[in-house]
């Protein structure tokens, strides 16, 4: 079979891993050509492709981004866009299409399906708020880099007696924050499923004070509302294609009302893209082998319109409209496994 593949979206560690899995397997095992297209549905739009073999697959299964490189272009907002796509589809003569990608880049696959294109999608963020998957690839190594980065703010936070605000990346769903922030020993966890309590934050922190704790460290997640709204804290006003702000702000508010109202000296630092860049953890790396491998599995099966998920430990397939229905946030247990290693106060 001839079988187009693309990653769209954010980056996340581990689409390497993904595109290694299906081209190795596909070619050893079914004797199936590939395309690549580059930049996610950019490349599909303007027909901008490159060879996926196994000399172009060798040696990435360790490196970060993706080789096919991505992009948040929504074809649905283009004029003539999604017949654009069928043109490319058709000229490249594919009789599949892997869509590795996060909901939007899902929503425009799902677009794509009910126009009779063959699709099997691979869930993709660093969120981990797909609903139907128990888990996204690039989740453990974005939790791993942020846990490293609070280990190491604990130092310099003793040494000055300073409280510091780390703010973490996670959109609309708080998995990277909890996670982080109970493997990394936060002493207070804010998170966009529960509204900021800035009285209560502050009341920790000098709980911790009066017990001869002089430094605090605070994780927040980027999508936690603004204190006292329904707002979150943007990089200016602009969205993009699929509408979505750029979430960035909200710790730096935090550590200016934490400083306001407790008088301890404050500082806040904003992991960004450092949580998405460089190596996925041999966890990713396996979960998104199992992904890429389970993806030409169902291309072979003739099972279309799926998307390859993990349940428990199982990797299963589901209709792919439905991992896109709606975000999975984080659950009342990891905000009270949280909430109970705090005092009381
Ligand atoms: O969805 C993944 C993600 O990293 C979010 O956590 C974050 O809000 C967003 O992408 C950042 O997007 P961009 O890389 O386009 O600035």
């Amino acid at each position: 079979m001839r079988v187009g593949v693309l990653t769209g979206g954010g980056d996340c560690p581990g689409l390497n891993a993904v595109i290694r899995a299906a081209v190795r397997k596909g070619i050893f095992h079914y004797k199936d050509e590939f395309v690549g297209f580059i930049e996610g549905w950019r490349g599909v739009v303007e027909n901008k492709t490159m060879p996926l073999d196994l000399d172009t697959v060798s040696g990435i299964l360790q490196l970060g981004g993706t080789i096919l490189r991505t992009s948040r272009t929504n074809p649905r907002k283009m004029e003539g866009g999604i017949d654009k796509c069928l043109a490319s589809i058709a000229a490249n003569k594919l009789d599949a299409l892997i869509t590795i990608g996060g909901d939007d880049t899902q929503g425009v696959a799902n677009a794509l399906i009910e126009k009779g294109v063959k699709v099997v999608g691979v869930p993709k963020t660093i969120d981990n708020d797909l609903s139907g998957t128990d888990a996204c690839f690039g989740f453990d190594t974005a939790v791993s880099i942020a846990t490293e980065a609070i280990d190491r703010l604990h130092s310099t936070a003793e040494a000055h007696n300073r409280v510091i605000v780390c703010e973490v990346m996670g959109r609309d769903a708080g998995w990277i924050a909890i996670t982080s922030g109970i493997a990394g020993g936060a002493d207070a966890i804010l998170v966009p499923e529960k509204p900021i309590d800035v009285d209560h934050v502050c009341a920790l922190i000098k709980n911790r004070h009066d017990r001869g704790k002089l430094f605090s460290i605070v994780v927040v997640a980027e999508g936690a509302k603004l204190p006292g709204t329904d707002k979150n804290a943007t990089l200016g006003q602009k969205v993009d294609a699929f509408g979505h702000a750029r979430l960035s702000g909200i710790g730096q508010t935090m550590a200016d009302l934490i400083e306001e109202k407790t008088g301890y000296e404050t500082r806040s630092v904003n992991l960004g893209h450092t949580q998405r860049g460089g190596t996925p953890t041999a966890y990713d790396r396996m979960l998104a082998t199992r992904y890429g491998s389970a993806a030409i599995d169902l291309v072979h099966a003739g099972e279309f319109g799926r998307l390859v998920v993990l349940r428990g430990t199982e990797i299963t397939n589901i209709a792919l409209k439905d991992a896109i229905a709606k975000t999975r946030t984080i659950g009342d247990d990891l905000i009270e496994l949280a909430a109970g290693l705090q005092p009381e106060v």
